[in-house]
Parts: C-alpha cells; structure tokens; sequence
C-alpha cells in the first residue's frame, strides 16, 4: 500500500507516495539518488547505511521511509560539499582513514551523532560510538583519530 511522506532531507522537505515497506534507505537512494547511505547487510549489523533522523545516528536499514514522515533526515550529502568540506571529512582525510570508503558514510555519520551530543569525547567514547560501524579496510585507529581531531572543530558548529 503506498503512503504520502514528507521528509526534511538535507534541508529540504521532499514528498513522496511510497510502498509502506519501503525503508528509509531506499526511500534515500532510489527516490532521492542520494546513494552516500550503502547498503551492506540490510540488516543492522554493519552500519553502512546510517544516516542521521532528527540528529541521532540510525540503521537506515532499519527504519521504514513512513517512520521519517514529519521528521528531520541529515544524510553525508546534507553535511558538506566538495569545495567546503565538514570538519569530519577533512579529518578523515589528514588522518588517512578512508580507504575503500564504503563506511565513511557511516562512520562519518555515527561520529556527527557522536559530536552533537558529547562534544569532547574520550577515545572510549568514540569507540562505543562506531562501535556499530564495520570497517575493513582501515584497522579503525585512523578512524578514531579523526575523530578526535575533528571534535574541537565541531563544538557549536555540528549538525
Ligand atoms: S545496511 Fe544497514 S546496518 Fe548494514
Ligand atoms: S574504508 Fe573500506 S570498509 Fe572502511
């Protein structure tokens, strides 16, 4: 059964008929082509997909697209832009932490949740935080470190 949503994406309301089953990831890459958000599992375990609903970090897996009607999504494309890179980019970047860049999305993402909420994390912290975040490229410890050299930068200014 289709249903109308209305969802503030990146700053902009979108409105759509969608299938009640389809999920927010879907919604966010087939109807929006905003394919920053991957799908790896489908189904909670590799956080590829996480995107930010209402500013906390979710499995967009997980999430039906008629959950975000009303609600507020950020996703990796809302965060930045090639000429103006968000904080987190630019340290994940120095830090040499994205090499495939399947995860970077996510991680990204997870660390904004992360920031917006505790904005001086201990390295404990940020481990717990990601902790829902597969990499399998980077061994995380250039992951974490970007991490803590993009938080004071973010203080104040993180989505
Ligand atoms: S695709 Fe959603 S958690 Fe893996
Ligand atoms: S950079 Fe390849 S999975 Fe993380």
């Amino acid at each position: 059964m289709k249903v109308s949503i209305t969802v503030e994406v990146n700053g902009q309301k979108e409105t759509r008929q969608v299938d009640g089953s389809k999920t927010l990831l879907d919604f966010l890459r087939d109807e929006l082509d905003l394919t920053g958000a991957k799908e790896g599992c489908n189904e909670g375990e590799c956080g590829g997909c996480v995107v930010l609903l209402d500013g906390q970090a979710v499995n967009s897996c997980l999430v039906l697209a008629a959950e975000a009607d009303g609600r507020r999504v950020t996703t990796i494309e809302g965060i930045g832009s090639s000429e103006k890179l968000h904080p987190l980019q630019q340290a994940f970047l120095d830090q040499h932490a994205v090499q495939c860049g399947f995860c970077t999305p996510g991680m990204i993402l997870s660390a904004l949740s992360l920031l917006n909420q505790n904005p001086d994390p201990s390295e404990e912290d940020i481990r717990q935080a990601l902790s829902g975040n597969l990499c399998r490229c980077t061994g995380y410890r250039q992951i974490i470190d970007a991490v803590m050299q993009a938080a004071p930068l973010c203080r104040g200014g993180a989505r």
